[in-house]
């Protein structure tokens, strides 16, 4: 039996991936190990947290005495670790937070990895980190991310991202780690927290709240089905070359505005809305601090050396995701009657 943790498991792509993986492969056991901040939601596992081959540890990646115990008590053989903040503007609010987490958790779990797995000469283990596009920077009009586009982080949650990258590959060349690093484009369907763009506004639409477009709404990005990324993932787990760097994208370029649109008119078909309703709660506010213009993955290496490309059409992924969010409105409420509700409606001023 392989043991591998995963971090994170309870937040949006991370619980994709658990339930990929406990189901998909019954000699696994997943550990997954999450703090369970207002992000990390459970009710995003129910359909795994019975069975045999999957643990939860309540925790966080910083504490080294929880981290050794782990790798200790369960054999760690590989990690693949999810665990972050994650969200760009609390990253501009509260820096300090994405420095703890993002680098010097990132930094914990490799220091033990090292520590366990030197024993015996790191055979057969791997230190799987997720990361993003955005620590390429932003692009101007034309041009992609390569896997060898030079590092340009330009808000904290990016540079606390490029900093464990940075921390990844000093392991690997320092002291042999096997490692494995993917960035991936934005990624969207259910479970999404809805302080992220679709989700807040599917969930605005619903409620007949404004849309807080930022800017002028022409800020570009990639976006991918998280099904898609956690298949992508699997294949990178199981195939990839040691101590690679993979882009995931889903060659799928959108202004917000745009993308906007397509939700608002999809959302008026769906709730029985005359076409246009939705697009009338659209509101321009402030833009984001250092608000990176766009964002463009090439990862045509992954499709040429694994043969991964996305598996959904955008327009099927979205109809997909706001069924999710309509069918599942326990989930959003049980996001929203908490205290989250009160943080967002403060930030904007909602009454
Ligand atoms: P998320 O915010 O939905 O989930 C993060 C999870 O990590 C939560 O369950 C949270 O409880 C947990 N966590 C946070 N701090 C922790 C700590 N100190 N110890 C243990 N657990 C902790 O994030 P997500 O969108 O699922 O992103 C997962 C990973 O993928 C992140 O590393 C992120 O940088 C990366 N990523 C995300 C996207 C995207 O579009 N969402 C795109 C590319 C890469
Ligand atoms: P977000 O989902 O926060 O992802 P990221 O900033 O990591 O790309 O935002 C996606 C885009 O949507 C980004 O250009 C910022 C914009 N945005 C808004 O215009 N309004 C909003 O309320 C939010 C949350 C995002």
């Amino acid at each position: 039996m392989k043991n591998i943790l995963i971090t994170g498991g309870a937040g949006f792509i991370g619980s994709h991936l658990v339930k990929l993986f406990v189901k998909k492969y019954t000699n696994y056991r997943i550990i997954n190990l999450d703090k369970l901040t207002y992000a990390g939601n459970l009710q995003n596992l129910k359909s795994v947290e019975n069975l045999s081959n999957y643990v939860f540890i309540k925790g966080d990646i910083c504490d080294k005495v929880l981290v050794e115990k782990i790798f200790k008590d369960y054999s760690i053989d590989s990690v693949i670790h999810l665990a972050a903040e994650s969200h760009v503007d609390r990253s501009i609010t509260n820096p300090f937070d994405f420095a703890q987490t993002n680098v010097m958790g990132t930094l914990t779990l490799l220091n033990q990895a090292k520590i366990s797995w030197a024993i015996d000469g790191f055979k057969d283990k791997l230190f799987y980190h997720i990361s993003t596009d955005e620590v390429y920077g932003s692009l101007g009009k034309t041009g992609y991310f390569l896997e060898d586009t030079p590092y340009d982080p330009k808000s904290p949650y990016s540079a606390s991202k490029a900093s464990s990258d940075h921390f990844v590959r000093a392991y690997g060349n320092t002291f042999n780690l096997p490692t494995i690093i993917t960035n991936c484009s934005n990624n969207y369907g259910p479970n999404q927290f809805p302080e992220k763009l679709i989700p807040l506004f599917i969930n605005n639409i619903m409620n007949n709240k404004p849309l807080p477009i930022y800017g002028k709404g022409l800020n570009i990005r990639d976006w991918l089905y998280v099904k898609d990324h956690a298949i992508a993932i699997d294949l990178v787990f199981h195939k990839g070359k040691l101590n690679e760097t993979y882009n995931i994208g889903g060659f799928n370029e959108w202004t917000n505005i745009d993308l906007i649109k397509v939700i608002c008119a999809t959302m008026d078909k769906k709730l029985n809305r005359k076409t246009g309703t939705s697009e009338k709660l659209i509101t321009f506010v402030k833009d984001r601090a250092g608000h990176d213009m766009r964002y463009a993955i090439d990862s045509t290496k992954l499709f040429e050396e694994l043969g991964w490309k996305p598996s959904l059409q955008f327009e099927e992924g979205i109809e997909k995701t706001i069924d999710w969010y309509f069918n599942n409105k326990d989930w959003m409420d049980n996001i929203v009657n908490g205290d989250y509700q009160d943080y967002y409606d403060k930030q904007y001023n909602i009454k």
